[in-house]
């Protein structure tokens, strides 16, 4: 029910602090240890290398769980489109073992390609919001987001929901692989501080509103930049501006700008950096300098260590492997009101479906 809400959109990015919180109950023991069967940890752990399939906003979490597997697990990581991988199989490893992120669990692309790998005798995790879901049934293993129903077409707490799972999927990996990154990382800490992250950024609607309202009300195209974590968030944060008000928008890494897609920036295009990691920001913030030099109006979501008087939203802290849980949130909240400010069915846009069944 939407209650007081006007659109399932907005309570579902609401909705996000308490499903990281759920997450952490149902995943994580008193001692921070993970709590996950035996045999699906084994088989990750005999795996030489994860390949994470999916399609749309699940793929874009997908991208960021490759930095977490190979930064918490040190396990090299592949992440691909299932409409393009179930047709044009790359080279496998000798012990590949496939992930599949899918809230709907029931996406026909991703099930392609699962009946391929079941077919091929390898063995497979679904990561799913919906149990029983086909994708969960003939999957080997399913862990589950419990992520409470997603309504609105727009995946908003399905992607963050996603990214949590595979954070304390990496934890409990690294641990039986002894790293040092899984042993140094807190999960029930860190996840913590992300959920707080998130509520006080959605506590701040109101400045996302006239944010929304300032550079986004008669755009006809926009771009999202970042580098690294932040260019990942930046493809997730560009398909929900996209999807809900229409505004053509790319995610971009910042220094492939120049390289082409610059010709694209006119008098007011607007340019979202996202800027939270302290190795790049410098470099990107002079790539906005490019765009603002050829009339781009920019406006920056920055992690609050990199911060300057003129940055029109700060991120607060979070673990450097879980910035896009913050920085997302902003992103969700400009589309979502963009789309209002246009006049549009939030929660139905035009041409799409929520659980996309045909290939
Ligand atoms: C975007 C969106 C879609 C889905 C995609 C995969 O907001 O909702 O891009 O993420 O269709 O769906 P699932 O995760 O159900 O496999």
């Amino acid at each position: 029910e939407k209650g007081a809400y006007e659109f399932f959109m907005l309570k579902e990015i609401d909705e996000q602090p308490g499903v990281i919180r759920g997450l952490e109950q149902t995943y994580l023991a008193e001692d921070g240890s993970v709590k996950l069967a035996d045999d699906m940890m084994n088989a990750l752990n005999q795996a030489d290398r994860l390949y994470i399939v999916a399609a749309g906003t699940s793929y874009n979490a997908g991208l960021v769980g490759k930095s977490i597997f190979e930064k918490l697990a040190g396990v090299p990581t592949e992440v691909h489109i299932a409409s393009e991988f179930g047709y044009n199989m790359p080279l496998l490893s000798d012990k590949p073992l496939f992930i599949f992120l899918t809230q709907s669990g029931e996406t026909a692309d991703s099930r392609e390609v699962l009946s391929k790998v079941n077919q091929l005798g390898y063995e497979s995790l679904t990561i799913t919001n919906v149990p029983n879901s086909t994708l969960s049934r003939e999957a080997t293993y399913t862990m589950l987001l419990n992520a409470g129903p997603e309504i609105a077409v727009a995946s908003t707490k399905a992607y963050t929901a996603q990214i949590a799972a595979e954070t304390i999927l990496a934890k409990g990996l690294g641990m039986l692989k002894q790293t040092a990154a899984a042993a140094d990382f807190e999960t029930g800490f860190e996840l913590t501080k992300a959920a707080n992250a998130i509520q006080s950024l959605v506590d701040q609607k109101d400045v996302v509103e006239g944010l929304a309202q300032k550079y986004l009300g008669t755009t006809r195209n926009a771009f999202y930049i970042g580098r690294g974590i932040d260019y990942q968030t930046a493809i997730e944060a560009s398909l929900k501006l996209k999807e809900v008000s229409y505004v053509q928008t790319e995610g971009f890494a910042s220094g492939e700008l120049k390289h082409g897609t610059i010709s694209l920036i006119e008098e007011n295009t607007p340019v979202i950096a996202i800027i939270t990691d302290p190795k790049t920001a410098a470099l990107t913030r002079s790539n906005e300098q490019e765009v603002i030099s050829r009339g781009a109006s920019v406006i920056n979501i920055v992690a609050e260590e990199l911060a300057t008087a003129e940055d029109q939203i700060v991120l607060p802290e979070v673990h450097p492997l879980l910035t896009p849980l913050a920085a997302i949130i902003p992103a969700q909240l400009l589309a979502y009101y963009t789309s209002k400010e246009r006049g549009y069915d939030v929660d139905k846009p035009r041409n799409l479906a929520k659980s996309v069944t045909v290939e």
